[in-house]
């Protein structure tokens, strides 16, 4: 738990109620967290779900690994530390989208299981949706897809910490949603996404 360093704040509540907004909204914010090995598709799932559920009329963000280290998280690497503060600031990132009532959807290799049920602690605390997606796919076909060339350079030692070649990835135990997506299509898996969405109230609100 990461320690409050600022004291004498204050939080202070606005007129406008979570509930106020989820009705505005016609959807109650929720964090779809994908985590997998680089190369396994979340980044790709993500975008076609935010296509799709922007046509049924629903929004949706993206918080992406390589996107949002651009930005706010510039200034982190790649050791376990850094990676756990990554991993720390988008779930928190992630909780003001669902307070706002977005559905984040949040791409994140997120190697660490501590660190994801931390995000996921934030979230219940604040009786907020958290699913987590198993963004599966066997690291020979990951390595094999090699959209940014990154597996053959850490194979190379050009690359060090590279998860899956030399740093760990711990698959998740109890995701809420387990892809194969060396074995579903992708219109399958926005299918599963979306049916499990509607299931659980967040597209019916
Ligand atoms: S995480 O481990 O902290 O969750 P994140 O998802 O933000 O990682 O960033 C992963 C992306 O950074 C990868 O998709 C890849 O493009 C790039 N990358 C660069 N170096 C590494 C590395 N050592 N390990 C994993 N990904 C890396």
């Amino acid at each position: 738990m990461t320690e409050q360093k600022a004291t004498n704040v204050h939080w202070h509540d606005g007129d406008i109620t979570r509930e106020d907004r989820q009705r505005m909204m016609k959807q109650r914010g929720a964090t779809l967290w994908f985590t997998g090995l680089s190369g396994s598709g979340k980044s790709t799932i993500a975008v076609a779900l935010e296509a799709r559920l922007f046509e049924m009329g629903h929004l949706s963000y993206r918080l992406d690994g390589d996107n949002i280290r651009f930005g706010i998280n510039k200034n982190l690497g790649f050791s376990a530390e850094d990676r756990t503060e990554n991993i720390r600031r988008i779930g928190e990132i992630a909780k003001l989208f669902v307070d706002s009532g977005v559905i984040a959807l949040s791409s994140f290799i997120s190697p660490y299981c501590a660190d994801r049920d931390q995000v996921r602690a934030l979230h219940d605390d604040a009786g907020m949706d958290f699913i987590e997606v198993f963004v599966d796919c066997a690291l020979e076909e990951a390595e094999k897809r090699d959209p940014k060339g990154l597996y053959k350079k850490a194979r190379a030692g050009e690359i060090k910490n590279f998860t899956g070649i030399d740093d760990p990835y711990e698959a998740p135990t109890a995701a809420e949603i387990h892809l194969h997506t060396d074995q579903m299509s992708l219109e399958q898996e926005v299918d599963l996404l979306i049916a499990y969405m509607q299931e659980r109230g967040i597209l019916a609100a």
